[in-house]
């Protein structure tokens, strides 16, 4: 199989679990519990029906979007993710690239592996960054500083990560950072030679948003004691709110699921939310983002800018979540895996067959442009969403 042979996320992600040491593989597909909340994600898609028009003209289609001031050319943007370079020795690079070409937006983690100032000097899309909040808040105030120096346009505060959640497979294979394999974790890097080879033969793995606070070479922290030690559990709405005043530019939380945070969020004077959970990496039975979408943006969405993401494979799927008021969608595992499989030509051609969809769908569904997706195309098989209103 190789990259030419992928015409769809199940692909990806087969070339992607071929090519990667299995604990890196888990790393990326796994979520935390049972893994209800990650297959629920993209489910949820499917108690969704689309009813289209027809013979409305469709020759062209306008896929652009505005979001937190933003135009991005497709409906999709890049969520951050941790540990890119771990995955494909490009990383962030060959997201960025591919961004970049498909004119729309990406995260660089707090966790990431290329820094947040290599990204924003050499390219020009809207970077987000990804920040997590500490318990020294000298070390807040010094990262906004940094990232408003580099010329970050939104900030995004992750809020469902106040602990880590309970990634069974990850225990199992021994997967950390730094990496402490356990003996059939080790066997599984060592069938895979062309992963060592690229990961040994390339620029040495770092943490740049992080190496300056957190010592993590030799072994001494490991990722899991960053969340445990760094990382303020006590963190509220207060903390927030004066984070969102220093920032003092678009700054959006990232992990909302109740009608009540959304509401709370515009109190402290947040732009956005992010409806998430992660990708189902967190709480376990938590909704699926496309279930709660309806209600939130009933609530809030005249007030604050929602976005969704999490389970987000098809063009459909941004078809669904469109006109129920989400401005535009995260993809997170959907270039995570093509990355991993071909780096920056696999994220291209992701994002490309994602394109494609929404473009052929929206001529299906007798659409020209996003703002005419409405909810009269949506029927949910669901009771509970025509008891809030829905059609
Ligand atoms: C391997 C991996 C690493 C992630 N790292 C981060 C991170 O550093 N910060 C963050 O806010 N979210 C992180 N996420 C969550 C994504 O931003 C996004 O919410 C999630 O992947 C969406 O679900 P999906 O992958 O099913 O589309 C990560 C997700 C994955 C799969």
């Amino acid at each position: 199989m190789r990259l030419k042979h992928c015409i769809n996320f199940h692909d990806f992600r087969e070339l992607a679990r071929r090519r990667l040491p299995s604990p890196i593989f888990n790393y990326i597909d796994g979520a935390a519990d049972d893994e209800t909340t990650y297959r629920r994600n993209s489910s949820a898609f499917e108690e969704c029906d689309l009813v289209p028009n027809v013979l409305a003209g469709v020759e062209k289609v306008d896929l652009s979007v505005k979001v937190l001031g933003q135009r991005l050319e497709v409906p999709f943007y890049c969520s951050p993710t941790a540990l890119q370079r771990l995955f494909h020795h490009q990383g962030e690079r060959a997201v960025a690239h591919a961004v970049q070409k498909f004119g729309t937006m990406f995260g660089v983690s707090s966790l990431g592996t290329v820094s947040l100032e290599e990204i924003s000097s050499d390219f020009s899309f809207p970077q987000i960054y990804q920040f997590y909040f500490h318990k020294d808040r000298g070390l807040n105030r010094d990262m906004l500083e940094r990232a408003k120096g580099a010329g970050v346009r939104i900030m995004m505060l992750t809020v469902d990560s106040i602990t880590g959640g309970n990634r069974e497979r990850d225990l199992r294979t021994g997967f950390s950072i730094p990496l402490r394999l356990t003996l059939e974790g080790l066997v599984q890097f060592a069938i895979k030679p062309k992963w060592a080879f690229d990961y040994l033969t390339h620029e040495r793995f770092r943490l740049p948003q992080l190496e300056q606070h957190v010592q993590m070479a030799g072994g001494a922290t490991s990722i899991s004691d960053y969340f445990t030690n760094m990382l303020d559990p006590s963190m509220n709405w207060r903390d927030v709110a004066e984070m969102v005043k220093q920032w003092n530019g678009k700054f959006c939380l990232k992990g909302v699921m109740s009608v009540d945070d959304a509401k709370r969020a515009i109190d402290i004077g947040c732009s956005g939310i992010v409806i998430s959970n992660h990708g189902g990496r967190q709480l376990d039975g938590s909704r699926s983002s496309f279930d709660q979408l309806a209600e939130i943006v009933e609530a809030v969405g005249d007030k604050i800018e929602v976005l969704l993401d999490g389970g987000v494979r098809r063009g459909t799927h941004v078809l669904k979540a469109l006109p129920l008021g989400a401005r535009a969608v995260g993809l997170g595992r959907y270039y995570l895996f093509p990355l991993a499989a071909a780096g920056q030509a696999g994220v291209e051609r992701a994002l490309e067959l994602m394109r494609a969809e929404i473009e052929r769908d929206m001529k299906l569904m007798g659409c020209r442009s996003v703002a005419q997706l409405s909810r009269s195309n949506l029927r949910f098989r669901n009771s509970s969403h025509r008891e809030q209103g829905e059609p």
